[in-house]
């Protein structure tokens, strides 16, 4: 695996291989990222693994600062997995300077985490406009975690015309349901028992949802009523449809359920699909 830092390098590896797959990472690996890259090597004849710590999706400076960042241990996991390059660009490469242009996604970008996060979208959709131009993949790998965060590349891909498969592999979570993050890691250990309370309160329900409850409204307060059992307070539970993000007045279609809490200090989210 060769580590690339600049443009001109990728584009003249991409130039010369098959299909081409792209897996987007901030570092900070853990199983989401590595089945990410697993996919990518079963499907693809390159693979090429995006690391930068984008600092335009950061709406927090402490987040951005307590951004775990280890590139040598990150390097070792992507080659293991298979990875061809692993593309890790300066932040000047990135934005050097002069660099004026943002790309804003409406309407799915604006609710939920775009209404909590100011900016962060912005940040996150010029950031992947950008990477996609420049490795140019045939598939862009995501996880399903961030499950607002697809349907705002989704848009962006298809309103900017970009030649790109987006593909979306399942959430990771630990034996015990908690959903695989690079947050995960701030929590101490009372604070890592309590966060099962986000998936326990999903998967409760999951279970609403199977003995026929159909009441968004409903929904959302029996996972709330999980979180408040272990003392979280959600920051919101949505019951919504997964391209628009916009609420469903009942569950008749395959729904997501999403939600944002603080555990202690960590910010964490989490999401289950359910369907009638
Ligand atoms: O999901 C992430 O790690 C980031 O938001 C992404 C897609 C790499 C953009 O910086």
């Amino acid at each position: 695996m060769r580590i690339v830092r600049d443009v001109a390098a990728v584009r003249a590896a991409v130039a010369s291989s098959g299909r081409v797959g792209l897996v987007p990472t901030m570092g900070a690996f853990h199983e989401g990222h590595l089945s990410l890259i697993r996919a990518a090597r079963a499907s693809c004849d390159l693979v090429v693994v995006w690391l930068f710590v984008n600092p335009t999706q950061f709406n927090e400076a402490a987040d951005l600062v307590a951004y775990p960042r280890d590139e040598d241990r990150d390097a070792r996991l992507a080659e293991a997995c298979g990875a061809d390059i692993l593309f890790a660009p300066a932040v000047e490469a990135v934005y050097p300077p002069g660099f004026a242009t943002t790309v804003t996604v409406s309407g799915v970008a604006d609710v939920l985490e775009g209404a909590l996060r100011p900016g962060h979208f912005a940040g996150v959709a010029t950031v992947v406009a950008k990477m996609l131009n420049m490795v140019r993949p045939d598939i862009a790998f995501f996880g399903a975690k961030d499950a607002q965060q697809v349907a705002v590349v989704r848009r962006l891909v298809a309103d900017l015309d970009i030649p790109t498969r987006i593909e979306v592999l399942p959430i990771v979570r630990e034996e015990d349901g908690l959903a695989m993050s690079s947050r995960n890691v701030r929590l101490d250990p009372h604070e890592r028992r309590r966060a099962t309370a986000l998936h326990r309160g999903l998967v409760a329900a999951q279970s609403a949802v199977a003995a026929g409850e159909r009441d968004p409204g409903l929904l959302a307060r029996a996972v709330a009523d999980v979180l408040a059992d272990a003392g979280i307070e959600a920051e919101y539970v949505a019951v919504v449809d997964p391209d628009s993000f916009l609420p469903v007045e009942t569950l008749d279609r395959p729904t997501l359920i999403a939600l944002a809490a603080r555990v202690g200090s960590t910010r964490l989210i989490d999401n289950i699909e359910v369907a009638p």
